[in-house]
Order: C-alpha cells, then sequence, then structure tokens
C-alpha cells in the first residue's frame, strides 16, 4: 500500500477530498461487512482507514458534519447475526418514474395475460414505504422468527429485536393459516425521529441521518434492549410461505392481515384504470409530508392473486406489481475530476468524482457519467458546476453543468484513447448491426490488460458466481499484485502451495492461522459448483445470470457446452443449437462461441476443471413432469398467451426451443399449427393440445 502523505502537509482541500474518498471506502466496507457479510479487507485495513480518516477530522475540524462517519451511532456491533434463508425470495420491484408509464405497466400486464384492453384488470395502489423491509414467520399463530431481508435470498436474524416492537403481536389473532410469513416495512416516524436525535444529543452521541438509517440501525442492533428503546412500526403488504392463502386478491390478504391484528397501511386503495392509478399517485404525493413519516413512491400491484400468479417474475422482480416513485432529489456540486474505471470486458467507464454534496440525505461524491458521447453531447468539463440526481438506491447521475458557471479557463473533455491501465488503444467497435460505432471504448489489451485479469478474477470469486468467502474485492488486487493469483485456477492451488512451502500467505501481513484457515475451508468449498453458476463465473461476454441458467439448463453437462460452443463457428449446425436455446439470441451464441474458441480461454479452463467439477444445476422443480424437457409451442394459443406459456415451461423447469428437431420431447399445437406440427409427427415427437398442457403444468381446470 501507498504511504499515505503526513496530515500536516496538506492542504484544506486535499484533506477534503481524502476525507470524501476515504468516507466513501469506509461505507463501502461497512456494507460489505454488515450488509453483504462479505468483508474484503482484513481488519487491521478497516482500522487503518478509519484512523486516518478521524486523523483527518482532528487536524481540519470543517471536516466533521452530521454526516461524518465519526457521527454515526452503532455501527460496529462485535459479533454477526445468525442467518435466514428465505423459504421464498424477498424480491425488489421494478421501477416506473413517468406518469406515461403507469398506462404502459397495466398495457404489459394486459398483453402478457392476453387480456382485451376492456376487460377489467383491478390493480391495488398504495404507499412505497421507505423503512427496511422484514418477514415475519408465524406457526400456529405464533411469532417465531423475523429476518432482514438480507440479499433476498438469505437474510439475518433479528427475531428478538422484533419481538420488542409493540406493534407486532406475538400471537395472532382470528383464524391465521397454519404457517405464515408476513412481508412488510419496518420505519420510524418522523416526530419519534426528531425525539430519538434529541436522546441522541444529550447523551452526548450523535444523531441519525434520516429515519430510514434509524430504524435500520435500531432493527439491527445486538441487544435487543436497544431495540426495546427505540420506537419503531410496522406496515404489512406481502407475504412469503404460507400454507393456505386467506384470501384470492391483494386487498383480500391486506384485510386479512388486519384481522390477525397485523398493521397495515390505510392509503391503499383499488382501481380500475391507469388515470386511477395516478389519481391516487398524485393523493398519496399531496399527502407525503403530512404522513409522519418517510414513503419514497407509490405502490401497484394486480389484486388478483391467480392472475399475480401466471405473471410470475422476470429476474428479481414481479411482473404484477412496480413501484412508482416520486421524482428524484438533486443538488448542485462541482466535477473534480473524470476518473476512467476499467472493467471486466475491457470497458472504459468514465466515474465523476464531486465535491462532496447531500442529495435526499446522502452524502455522494461519486456518480456516473454513462460513457463518453453522454458527456461530449452535454458538454460537460472538469471544473463545472453539475446537478446531480439520484433516484432510490441506484448510483447518482450527473444530470450536465450550469453553463453560468463554468470557469473561463475550461475545457472540453477528451475522452482517453489509450487504456488508463496497460496503455493498450481503447477503441469503439463498429456495432454490426447498426455499422455504428458502440456506446463503449474498450480496451483492446484483453490478455495483458491487469484491469481486465483483476475484474475477471473478482467476477469469478463474487456472490452469485464462486462466492468463495473471504476472498473480496481487495485481498483479489493484493493476491494479483503479488503474483500470488494471476487467473482463476489460482485461487484453488493456494492451499497446495501453502502447504508445499512455495508461498506463505501464513506470514502476510493482516493475516494469521485463523484468517488463512477460513480462505482455504471456503476454497475447498467450492470444488464442486452448480453449472450455472460455474458458466457465469466464466465472464463470457453477455452471458449474466439468466442466460448463464439457461446454458446449463440445455446443456447439463458442462463438457456438452464445450464441445458444441467449439463447433460454433459462423452457420454451423453446433451455432444454431445455441441460438435456438430459448432466450438467447445471435449475440449472445456468438460471444459464447468466441469464448471457446480463444486458446488462451481454452487453456485456463483445462487448469480450472482439473482444481473443481461443476455439477449439474438444481432443477427449477425437479418434481414437475416437464421438467428437463424440451417444449415447443406452435399455432396459437388461446387460454394464454406466448410469453406466458414460456414462463410457465421455465418455471416447472422446461426448456422452450424455438424449432422442432430431434431434442424436442413435446410439442404443444393450438389451432393453425403448421410446419413444426408436420416435423414432429415426421419425427414421431409426442404432441398435446393447449388444455392438455395446461393440465399438465397444473392448470388445468
Ligand atoms: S411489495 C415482491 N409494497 O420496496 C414484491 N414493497 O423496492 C414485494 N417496499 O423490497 C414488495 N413499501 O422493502 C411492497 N407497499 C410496499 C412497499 C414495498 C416499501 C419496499 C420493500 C421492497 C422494496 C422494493
Amino acid at each position: 500500500m501507498k504511504q499515505p502523505a503526513p496530515i500536516e502537509s496538506l492542504s484544506a482541500a486535499q484533506a477534503r477530498r481524502e476525507h470524501a474518498r476515504l468516507g466513501e471506502e469506509i461505507a463501502t466496507h461497512d456494507r460489505r461487512y454488515y450488509t453483504d457479510d462479505a468483508p474484503s479487507v482484513s481488519d487491521a485495513e478497516y482500522d487503518a482507514l478509519r484512523q486516518r480518516y478521524e486523523a483527518l477530522e482532528a487536524a481540519f475540524p470543517g471536516l466533521t458534519t452530521p454526516e461524518s462517519l465519526t457521527q454515526k451511532v452503532g455501527t460496529a456491533p462485535s459479533e454477526k447475526f445468525a442467518k435466514v434463508r428465505h423459504r421464498v425470495p424477498m424480491l425488489s420491484l421494478g421501477n416506473i418514474f413517468a406518469e406515461e408509464e403507469v398506462a404502459e405497466f397495466a398495457a404489459r400486464v394486459r398483453r402478457f395475460l392476453g387480456l382485451g384492453e376492456n376487460a377489467r384488470l383491478a390493480i391495488t395502489a398504495e404507499p412505497k414505504i421507505d423503512g427496511l423491509s422484514c418477514s415475519l414467520r408465524f406457526e400456529r399463530g405464533a411469532l417465531v422468527q423475523a429476518a432482514t431481508r438480507g440479499d433476498g435470498y438469505e437474510g439475518e436474524d433479528v427475531t428478538a429485536n422484533v419481538r420488542t416492537i409493540g406493534e407486532i403481536p406475538h400471537h395472532l389473532k382470528g383464524h391465521p393459516p397454519d404457517i405464515l410469513e408476513v412481508r412488510g416495512e419496518v420505519y420510524m416516524t418522523h416526530a419519534d425521529f426528531v425525539a430519538l436525535n434529541a436522546r441522541q444529543k444529550d447523551a452526548g452521541k450523535t444523531p441519525f441521518a434520516n429515519p430510514r438509517n434509524s430504524a435500520a440501525g435500531s432493527l439491527r442492533q445486538l441487544d435487543p434492549a436497544i431495540t426495546a428503546s427505540r420506537p419503531l412500526h410496522f406496515f404489512a403488504y406481502a407475504w412469503g410461505e404460507v400454507s393456505a392463502l386467506p384470501a384470492s386478491t391483494q386487498m383480500g390478504m391486506i384485510a386479512a392481515f388486519k384481522s390477525y391484528g397485523l398493521p397495515v397501511n390505510p392509503l391503499m386503495v383499488l382501481c380500475q384504470t391507469a388515470d386511477e392509478l395516478i389519481a391516487q399517485y398524485r393523493a398519496i404525493e399531496q399527502q407525503r409530508a403530512s404522513l409522519g413519516y418517510d414513503i419514497d413512491g407509490v405502490v401497484y400491484k394486480v389484486d388478483d392473486l391467480a392472475l399475480q400468479n401466471r405473471l410470475g417474475f422476470v429476474s428479481r422482480a414481479p411482473r404484477w406489481a412496480t413501484a412508482h416513485k416520486f421524482p428524484a432529489e438533486r443538488a448542485t456540486t462541482v466535477l473534480r475530476a473524470i476518473e476512467i474505471n476499467v472493467g471486466r470486458t475491457g470497458a472504459l467507464t468514465p466515474l465523476a468524482k464531486l465535491d462532496p454534496v447531500t442529495v435526499g440525505g446522502v452524502v455522494v461524491s461519486n456518480a456516473t457519467l454513462h460513457n463518453e458521447d453522454e458527456i461530449i453531447r452535454k458538454d460537460i468539463r472538469i471544473g463545472d458546476a453539475v446537478t446531480v440526481q439520484r433516484a432510490g438506491d441506484v448510483i447518482p447521475q450527473i444530470l450536465g453543468p450550469i453553463l453560468d458557471k463554468r470557469p473561463k479557463d475550461s475545457k472540453p473533455y477528451v475522452f482517453p484513447d489509450k487504456c488508463p491501465v496497460c496503455g493498450s488503444a481503447a477503441v469503439r467497435e463498429i456495432d454490426s448491426k447498426t455499422g455504428e460505432p458502440e456506446a463503449v471504448r474498450r480496451c483492446t489489451g484483453a490478455l495483458i490488460c491487469p484491469a481486465q485479469a483483476v475484474e475477471r478474477l473478482k467476477h469469478f470469486a463474487s456472490r452469485n458466481a464462486f462466492d468463495i468467502e473471504g476472498l473480496g474485492e481487495k485481498l483479489i488486487e493484493q493476491f494479483f499484485n503479488d503474483g500470488l493469483i494471476k487467473t482463476a485456477p489460482d485461487i484453488f492451488t493456494l492451499p497446495e502451495r501453502e502447504r508445499r512451502g512455495m508461498i506463505n500467505l501464513r506470514e502476510r501481513e493482516g493475516f494469521g492461522e485463523l484468517s488463512v484457515n477460513n480462505l482455504f475451508n471456503a476454497v475447498e468449498a467450492r470444488r464442486t459448483l452448480p453449472l450455472n453458476r460455474f458458466i457465469f463465473a466464466l465472464g463470457i461476454r453477455h452471458v449474466g445470470e439468466t442466460n448463464a441458467r439457461r446454458l446449463a439448463r440445455h446443456f447439463e453437462l458442462f463438457e456438452a457446452l464445450r464441445e458444441t460452443a467449439r463447433a460454433a463457428t459462423d452457420g454451423s449446425e453446433a451455432r444454431a443449437e445455441i441460438n435456438n436455446i430459448e432466450g438467447i439470441g445471435e449475440v449472445v451464441a456468438e460471444a459464447v462461441a468466441d469464448f471457446f474458441v480463444e486458446n488462451h480461454n481454452e487453456e485456463v479452463l483445462d487448469a480450472l476443471l482439473q482444481q473443481v467439477t461443476p455439477v449439474p444445476m438444481e432443477a427449477v422443480t425437479s418434481s414437475s413432469p416437464v421438467a428437463g424437457k424440451t417444449i415447443v409451442f406452435t399455432g396459437s394459443l388461446e387460454r394464454m398467451t406466448r410469453d406466458e406459456a414460456k414462463a410457465m415451461a421455465e418455471r416447472l423447469g422446461a426448456k422452450v426451443a424455438a424449432s422442432v428437431s430431434k431434442k424436442t420431447d413435446l410439442v404443444v399445437a393450438g389451432p393453425g399449427a403448421g410446419s413444426k406440427l408436420a416435423k414432429a409427427a415426421e419425427l414421431g415427437i409426442e404432441t398435446i393440445s393447449e388444455e392438455d398442457w395446461l393440465k399438465l403444468a397444473g392448470q388445468g381446470d
């Protein structure tokens, strides 16, 4: 690590910049440690960052603001919470911002369900509470477990703390289902927030930044007595596992929750049209300031649960709901620098470094500038005063420069045409479809560029890929810089190299017996891995988690994918096979083929397969009669749309293909089916009607 400059030698501006940068860095580590449970630096490194941060504040008192990290309370519990795996994932919501998008949302739902414009479609509207979501599990009416959302799949066990929230019953009234997981938002009212901050101040402690933070900080306390002393509230608005649904609509479910004694939001209404939804949005926005608690938008949900079920989910958000967010908050600050980061695919992405500014209760000092064209189009220059916008949890954006405040000597920004990391030419490829240059400029030094190599390694070890606990981004950077890990297989030879005395991790600064053992155990735990995660980890261009899953489902074995991909030259049958996988198109098929023909990748793969074994991915619903089968839909379907049929098949663990081949197991044919039906007959493939398909899928009458 570079030795930091002595604090006495810093100018006020230098100190301010370093303080802001450190603040960001520490906040990131806090998030990794507390929220993600995946710290990427040692405690010693973390402490060093904090010490420097505090020393800066001691030398430059102006840096201590209410937002400062030194002013936050209770950030460092000594142990972590136990983890709870959510039986039904806690997903997030898609967002819309403009009123026009409300009708689009309703139209999308109608299109998916094949509902005509005049068919009834009831949608609820309710406030989006700005707190933290929590899942409460009741068994035979008794509260048995409470968990935070965490990453959506695994949260923290906060049962003892939730039991101290007066509004949440320990026993439900009436006749709730035997198993009922109620989901909702834990929040703090404005009045309680102000009173809590006054108490904090009296006790010589520092106030919280906003009600959301104080609610989160209060719930995630290791000592339930502290939670009990902090007034928290709850609104129930969703559910997870339920043994028998007490109602068939969203409104009905919420009414049932209310009858069990759970608090529900009074502003939820049922609407029949997009105009009614917008009217409710405006009505809620009008009341926003007087509600007494923070909300950040309005949530729309399809009321009928059978329709919700048909609509299902796309990646991590339901198709049947969306959040209509209130307009983003804005602020003005100065753009100090444009930093160029190089990603794993060589993309050069510009990051704006700003004078820290508070936007909607959060201190912002980085913002995205999207890409080169955007900087040119908006003529954003270093030194400009700029408008920053922050909406939700996304990285803040720069809207544009304030021209009246532009310094006289400013010059247009010139985007680098060399990779700032390896010096290779950075070019914009021509998009083969449009004939236009791509928006992104990329480093051409794929094999020699350390930034790409290290970003690939980070991706490889990341949570949704190999998920190697303890091997965080910082450590990967260090190991890479020290030559301990150059490519992914090197991760798996660490234990062997240590045993043979080729390396000596135990003697590394900040490392000890325990951390080395933990790391090695984490490495050993990943010697086998579901194929979809393995494919995702390879970092093939355009192959994210969804496409990785599609490939894994189709090929089942890694060798099958590899063999086909190697043979998948332009126009080959192998290329067509990949292209024909539902959801995968030409661009992805080409990227997959490109990856496997690259000799360097093949070498790394061979070395990797010596170390780890991909195993078949967990089937989505292995018990379904169509799990693992390849289905083709043809002709017109009458009871559902094509999209819906596909989604249903995929949910049941089947693959959907676009054309009939020897590999097809089942053809679902509606009226008007033509050549595909003939081909199926010729190949002797089982063909069924839409009606039979619904029965097979367990949706028949
Ligand atoms: S419904 C499957 N309703 O917003 C979707 N979420 O951005 C279940 N939230 O994680 C969520 N108020 O923490 C729903 N009335 C409301 C909400 C709400 C706040 C939060 C929730 C969710 C996040 C998504």
